[in-house]
Parts: C-alpha cells; structure tokens; sequence
C-alpha cells in the first residue's frame, strides 16, 4: 500500500521532541512509522507563505499540526485557505483558544471535507479503553461524582481529563457551571491560568469538580470517580489505577471498604496507536469519529465555559 504522503508544522518539544528515537513526539512516531507514513516536510517556523507552497509542493494526504497552541487556529486557516487540501489534519490538543475559533474550523472542515482528528492522548491510550471495560464490568452503578486535580494551566492539561469524563461516560454529558474562579496562585510557574471549577448535570445528577494545584510544588493529574457502589481513582498520569467498593457490612454504613484492587496498567503509546488510526481511516476508512474535531467540540465547550465564568 502506498504511504501517507505527510507535512509537519511545528518543530518543538512536541514535534521534535528528542529526535528521532523518541516515539513520543510527531517527528519520531513518523519516523518509526515509515512503512506508513513518509514525511515529505518540516516546518517550524512563522513566516508568509510557508504553509501554502508546501502544500503546493508536496500535495500531502495528512498535516500534523503541533506549533503553539495560541498559533493552532491561524494554521488551520492558512491550510483552508490553500487550493491544496489535505484530507485529514492531526491537530494538537487544546485545539483552540475561543468559541469563536472552534465553530469557524467547525464549519471550514465540513464545507471543505478535511478531517480533523484531535491528539486527545488519553483517547489513544489502552489504559483508558480498559478503564472504560473495567467501570462496565465491575457493576458500580451509576457514577455520582467526578473530582479532577491538575496542574499546569487548566486549558493545557484540565482538557486531558475532561476529555477523559466524556470519553468514559459518553457526550451526552451536559455540565452547567455552579461556579469558576481563578485559583489562588492564579498563573501557574510557566503563566499558564488555572481555575478551579465546579460543575452539575441536573438531568444525569452527575457532580463535575476540577481544583489545580501549582506546579512548583509538584505536579498532579488525577481523576476520582465515585460511583453509586464504589470509587475509581486514576493516579499520577495513569501510573495508577484502583477500584474500592462499598463495604456492605450493615453495621459499618456502607464505608468504602479498605481493599484497593488495582488494574494492571501497561506502558503504552498513544502517539504510534494515532497514528495507526490515522493511516486505518485513510487506507480503509475505519471508523474515527471518536477522535474528531465535531467530537471535541463538547470538551472544549466545558473548557470555555469554566473561563468565561471565572
Ligand atoms: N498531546 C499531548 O499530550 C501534548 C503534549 C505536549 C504538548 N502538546 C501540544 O503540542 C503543541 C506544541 O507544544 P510544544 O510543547 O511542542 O511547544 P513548543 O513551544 O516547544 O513548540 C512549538 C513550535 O512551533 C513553532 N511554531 C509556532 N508557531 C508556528 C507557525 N505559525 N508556523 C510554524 N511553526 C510555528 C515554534 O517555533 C516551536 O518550534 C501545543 O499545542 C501543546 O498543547 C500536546
């Protein structure tokens, strides 16, 4: 089969990252991907023109866009703007900045059919498809609560685990602001804002609670999911999973019961499982509407209400 004929824009920690060995950036999964994918150009810097005459040059099918992400809507355009459309665009998270700018790629990607697929790590992950099987097979009933603690700037990484909410309990979601504020430290040491936040859905009675913590003190991305007859924590970036149920002893009030049941969590990929996804839904048209833009959007709306509230 012929390979992705591939663009890069965007050459930093998470384009180049350490090279070519590092399985973990766009430049080293491409790399290590070559049977696939072959990448035809680079680039990493801002300058008039740049985008157009690559895409002229090279026609490629995928654009991989990892430049900064105040820059991510001003790439897209320039690639829209362009006679020389590629088919999909793999597109960093967060993906924008505003309402504004979602719905106006929203509306560009339809009417000039380019996919959009999201880097949403967490929904590349096999961890996170276990986690979904395990909730299902544990019979905790209906999940009540879900607390969030991050650092790191709240649009930056808050948007892994409230993608995360959607991803394991469906969009359907529909979180309302009960209130927002900016935290305490108010930027965090590299400026990025946090927010605490908390969150209802009064159909579903599902509590959304998000606190930020400062990273110069160390840094935490957690997610606790209390269910009806018992509590999921997700720990330390994935590095931990555990599950505790109620204790149904009568005479000790339904306590959550002591034995932590830990999931075997495996050292995973998610860059090199996107990419296959990506080279499955262009060769054979898989299925990818879990990982798309339109399906992105419910998150990002979470993301801006918690600002705008602030
Ligand atoms: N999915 C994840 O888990 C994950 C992890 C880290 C970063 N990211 C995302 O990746 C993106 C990049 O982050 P980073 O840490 O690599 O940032 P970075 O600052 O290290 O790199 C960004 C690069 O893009 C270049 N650039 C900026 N504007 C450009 C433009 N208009 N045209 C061409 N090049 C341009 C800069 O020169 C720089 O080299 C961000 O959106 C970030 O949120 C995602």
């Amino acid at each position: 089969m012929k390979k992705i004929r591939t663009i890069l824009i965007g050459y930093g920690k998470m384009g180049k990252g350490l090279g070519v060995k590092d399985k973990g950036s766009h430049f080293g999964a491409l790399k290590n991907l070559k049977k696939k994918f072959l990448l035809l150009d680079i680039i990493y810097r801002k300058k008039k023109g740049l985008i157009n005459s690559s895409l002229k040059k090279f026609h490629p099918n995928l654009v991989v866009i990892c430049v900064s992400s105040q820059n991510h809507y001003n790439v897209c355009k320039q690639i829209f703007e362009s006679d020389f459309k590629p088919k999909v665009i793999f597109l960093e998270k967060p993906c924008f900045q505003s309402r504004f700018e979602l719905n106006e790629i929203l509306k560009l990607s339809k009417k000039k059919k380019i996919k959009i697929i999201i880097n949403q790590t967490y929904r590349f992950n096999k961890n996170s498809e276990k986690l979904k099987k395990k909730i299902k097979l544990n019979n905790l009933g209906k999940i009540r609560k879900i607390s969030i603690n991050y650092t790191n700037g709240f649009k930056n990484n808050s948007v892994h685990l409230i993608d995360l909410v959607y991803y394991l309990f469906g969009q359907n979601l529909n979180f309302e602001i009960i209130k927002s504020w900016k935290n305490i430290y108010t930027t965090d040491t590299n400026k990025k804002i946090n927010y605490n936040f908390y969150m209802y859905d009064k159909k579903k009675k599902i509590i959304l609670e998000g606190a930020s913590f400062n990273k110069s003190v160390y840094e935490i991305f957690d997610i606790n999911l209390f269910f009806e007859k018992g509590k999921i924590s997700v720990e330390n970036f994935f590095k931990s999973i555990f599950i505790q149920k109620i204790n149904l002893d009568k005479f000790r009030n339904k306590e959550l019961g002591n034995k932590k049941k830990f999931f075997k969590c495996i050292k995973d990929n998610p860059l090199i499982n996107a990419y296959n996804r990506i080279y499955q839904y262009v060769k054979i048209g898989t299925n990818i509407r879990n990982f798309d833009l339109e399906t992105n959007k419910k998150t990002m709306q979470t993301i801006f209400k918690v600002e705008k509230n602030a």
